[in-house]
């Protein structure tokens, strides 16, 4: 497969890109006891692309569902373009939506499925099909307007959905889930093609996925949402790096979490002591005397031959498991248990389990957090 079917769609494009920003300011949903979505505030640029990250429950289709308008929030605002749209029913809001359920008209061609909208706002034949083949065309389906959805793959009906949340040239596009349906591979595929796809159009997109690796390969930034509120938002690296709280940090992948107290601060570094595990410098923040707990990514924790005064734990290896292209080791440490990971091609001639090993850190990798869980 190429990467390169829809990127085509610059030169297909028949009208000047709208300017597509999103804001919602203080939007609440509640569901009689139930708070759905919490005070929300968030701003998506236009042509940014700005993920809702969040476990099952989190808030997140509630949130899309309210900018869409097919759900009416129990406060707040949401402005499209500067202009607020809470008494604007959904077709008048200049959005593009494919759901997770991006349910084709099985009866219907591709291209009717992508002109049936134009065709209830009577829009006249000539045009209908006009901009749903150019439509077809941007996600690179122009030879499959005639196919019925049962002919067509997973992956390219789901590029029907997407032909059809762009006939009308959008503002912006809200994607809630779109390839929940797809295998692995073929969702990387349309991760990279929607990617390619928004990047030629320059639209906004608000984009919900549960997966930590799908948000950080596609998004600008990452809004991540647990119980109806934001927890954090930051470009992938940011968040994926310098997590706030330690849910975030075990939520975007996995993470070594050591209880410590803060002894002191300066140089840029904090002092911790870390139980077991002796002293550590880390990242600077928070207030001396306090506890929080240090996230080291296990690919940032590093096997030495010998010992240093601090930044170092001893470790006895327990089992190490080869994945393809890194290796995974679990060991313990002071108490603690404790993951490392490294390149496979790294970690030939590593000592059997049982094997007495020193481990240590960066103090710019390992994150003071603020214990949530
Ligand atoms: N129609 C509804 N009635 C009652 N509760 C709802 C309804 N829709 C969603 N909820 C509740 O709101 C919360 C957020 O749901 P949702 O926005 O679907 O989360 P997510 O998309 O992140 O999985 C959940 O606790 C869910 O049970
Ligand atoms: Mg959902």
């Amino acid at each position: 497969m190429t990467t390169s079917v829809i990127s085509a769609a610059a030169s297909t494009r028949t009208t000047a890109s709208a300017q597509g920003s999103i804001e919602l300011r203080q939007v609440r949903k509640t569901y009689g006891d139930v708070v759905a979505v919490d005070e929300l505030d968030l701003v998506v640029e236009p042509g940014e692309f700005v993920t809702l990250l969040g476990p099952s429950g989190s808030g997140k289709t509630t949130t899309m569902m309210m900018v869409a308008g097919f759900e009416e929030h129990t406060s707040g605002s949401v402005l499209i373009d500067g202009k607020p749209v809470d008494s604007l029913p959904p077709r008048d809001r200049n959005l593009g939506v494919v759901f997770q359920n991006y349910a084709l008209f099985p009866h219907m061609s591709a291209r009717e499925n992508v002109e049936f909208a134009l065709r209830m706002r009577k829009i006249p034949k000539a045009e209908r099909r006009q901009r749903a083949d150019s439509a077809l065309e941007r996600v690179g389906l122009g030879k499959m307007g005639d196919r019925k959805p049962r002919q067509l793959s997973g992956g390219q009906q789901q590029r029907v959905a997407l032909a059809r949340s762009l006939v009308f040239n959008p503002a912006a596009l809200l994607l809630d889930e779109p390839m929940a349906a797809l295998d692995k591979r073929l969702r990387e595929h349309m991760q990279e093609e929607i990617k390619t796809l928004q990047k030629s159009l320059g639209i906004s997109v608000l984009f919900v996925t549960h997966d930590q690796d799908e948000a950080m390969a596609m998004s600008d930034r990452i809004v991540v949402m647990k119980d109806g509120r934001i927890v954090q938002s930051g470009p992938p690296e940011e968040v994926y790096n310098h997590p706030l709280t330690d849910w975030v940090a075990s939520f975007l992948g996995d993470t070594n979490l050591i209880p410590c107290t803060v002894l002191e601060r300066k140089d840029g570094e904090a002092l911790v002591d870390l139980g077991g595990l002796g002293l550590g410098r880390v990242r600077d923040r928070g207030v001396t005397g306090e506890k929080y707990a240090v996230s080291i990514r296990p690919e940032n924790l590093k096997f030495s031959s010998e010992a240093s005064t601090d930044n170092c734990g001893k470790a006895s290896l327990v089992s190490s498991t080869n994945l393809g292209a890194t290796v995974r080791h679990r060991l313990t440490a002071g108490g603690h248990e404790l993951q490392v990971r490294e390149l496979s091609s790294d970690a030939s001639g590593r000592p059997a389990s049982g094997a007495e090993l020193f481990v240590t850190w960066e103090p710019d990798k390992a994150q003071l957090l603020v214990l949530e869980q």
